[in-house]
């Protein structure tokens, strides 16, 4: 279903507001790369900064101003003369610049901060207005801690400052306090009680100090607010502000309840989201709303269930609408029968019956022990309880001879497509002696990925585990062996790398697809 009603307009404060979360901050150049990023997704208003803050926030301020022109510029001023001069020096070469000035509206701050009575605050709203007004008509203005401020006493500050000019006032809950009814309520008031409230436009901007940023900003909108100020990935002072991705993808997947649209591209949020990150060195939380790793990835098994039945039953909005390629399901202790038959199905592994029961009891002893099971697992898994018995090689026999006063020395029997066959290989240690005997024998010479031993066991009559990674036509395969004697270890390690390459390259998985 297609929004049909009005406009909902997106502030991104990720560069103001967002660069004050402690460990945000960025230089020109990275600001710039997001301000560019943010203007191809399609949001309305760029908060490009604080320009009087510091000489490097108004060059980085000028600069997007300058090399932006498809979203309005905004910089933000305290509402002081001063503050609103450097600010429009700073955007004034933008193709939409606007003014973005603020004074706190509640006694709080009145009494303990600002140390001046309402009369007098209200004066330097309107004094304020009216000056960013003789530069610009695109004029804002927020009421700071406007969630704990008297409500006459706020209803008559935004009335003033739309009469003195303000195009658009922004009800900001500065400390994160407001609750979804009671933020509603508070915007309802202001479109009830201010006479000229439509001649501006309402907006809103929320911290997330009780996690209720989102749900704040809704609410809001729901009471006629129609443009909200956020940040990708939800960045900002303290806990931080509404998630621009939370509010434009609620907005979107329930259209059925607010009938309004947003310009954001959403097919570019993940990578906004990673750049911002990247830029950034903050990390997404996993389980985060619409950008976190686990948003579109499912575990339990009756989940993995429904969704391989159809999306719709545990997916409320296509991974491909955020710009991700597709659902994640994760296999791990979770997972179902059908999650197994499926993901091996797709790598080409058609089993059923008694060899599918036989993988999905391996699977859930290895899920028990480890907490994701990689494609990897499963085809070691395959190739253990399905193919193992068609071996082309097997180990028999080992005789090194070693150390400081000879040439190493390996003599090797195994078994190639049951014919017994014997060779010796030198090296430059005992390993590269046994190596080179294997690809004697076997006629290969695969290059060698990984090598490694490990002690399973403490002491000197440890059992060895030895793992060969080799590589072959672009696949690769690793093998294992373990044995008390490394040197066994490691032939029997080689050796069944070779087996699962040979089982590999004979595309063994068309075979198998029922
Ligand atoms: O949180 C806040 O009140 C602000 C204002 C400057 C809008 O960031
Ligand atoms: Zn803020």
């Amino acid at each position: 279903m297609e929004a049909t009603g009005e406009r909902v307009f997106i502030f991104d404060t990720t560069l103001r507001d967002g660069e004050q979360s402690p460990g945000a901050s960025m230089n020109p150049d990275e600001k710039l790369r997001i301000a560019r990023q943010l203007e191809k997704m399609g949001v309305d208003i760029i908060e490009a900064g604080f320009p009087v803050a510091s000489e490097g926030d108004f060059a980085s301020v000028r600069q997007i101003a300058r090399e932006i022109r498809g979203c309005q510029i905004a910089g933000l001023a305290r509402a002081d003369a001063a503050d609103i001069d450097r600010a429009w020096e700073a955007i004034n070469g933008a193709a939409l610049p606007r003014i973005h000035t603020f004074i706190s509206s509640s006694d709080i701050h009145l009494k303990y901060q600002l140390r001046k009575t309402r009369a007098q605050v209200l004066k330097e709203a309107i004094a304020a207005v009216v000056h960013a007004c003789g530069y610009t008509e695109n004029v804002e203005f927020s009421p700071m801690d406007a969630t704990r401020s008297d409500r006459d006493y706020l209803c008559e500050m935004v009335e003033a400052v739309i009469d003195a000019g303000a195009t658009t006032v922004n009800i900001p809950d500065t400390v994160g306090y407001a609750i979804p009814d009671e933020f509603g309520d508070l915007i309802a008031t202001l479109f009830a009680r201010v006479k000229n409230i439509r001649r501006a436009v309402v907006s809103v901007h929320c911290h997330n100090d009780l996690g209720l940023a989102t749900a704040n900003a809704l609410a809001a909108v729901k009471n006629g607010a129609r443009q909200v100020e956020c940040t990708i990935n939800g960045i900002g002072e303290r806990a931080g502000n509404s998630a621009m991705e939370e509010v434009v993808m609620a907005l979107k997947t329930r259209k059925d309840l607010f009938d309004l649209q947003t310009g954001i591209r959403t097919e570019y949020i993940h990578q906004t989201s990673r750049l911002l990150t990247q830029i950034t060195g903050i990390p997404v939380q996993p389980n985060k709303a619409i950008v976190g790793d686990n948003a579109f990835a499912h575990e339990s098994g009756i989940h993995q269930d429904g969704l391989l039945k159809e999306k719709i039953t545990y997916e409320i909005m296509t991974p491909q609408s955020v710009g991700i390629s597709e659902t994640h399901i994760v296999l791990g202790k979770h997972s179902g029968r059908h999650a197994i038959a499926n993901r091996l199905q797709e790598m080409g592994y058609g089993l059923v019956g008694e060899e599918l029961n036989r993988v999905f009891v391996r699977f859930k002893e290895l899920a028990d022990m480890k907490k994701e099971i990689y494609d990897e697992d499963l085809e070691a898994i395959v190739y253990e309880e399905v193919s193992r018995s068609e071996e082309k090689y097997r180990f028999v026999y080992l005789n090194v001879v070693s150390g400081n006063a000879t040439v190493p020395t390996a003599t090797l029997q195994m078994e190639v497509a049951g014919e017994l066959l014997q060779e010796a290989g030198f090296g430059v240690g005992p390993v590269d002696a046994t190596f080179a005997a294997i690809r004697k024998i076997t006629n290969t010479n695969y290059p060698l990925l990984k090598y490694a031993v490990n002690a399973v066991t403490g002491g000197t009559d440890a059992q060895g585990e030895a793992t060969v990674q080799l590589k072959f036509n672009g696949r690769s395969a690793v093998g294992r062996g373990a044995h008390p004697d490394i040197l066994v270890a490691s032939a029997k390690a080689y050796i069944n790398a070779l087996n699962r390459l040979e089982w590999l390259s004979k595309d063994v998985r068309k075979v198998k697809i029922a």
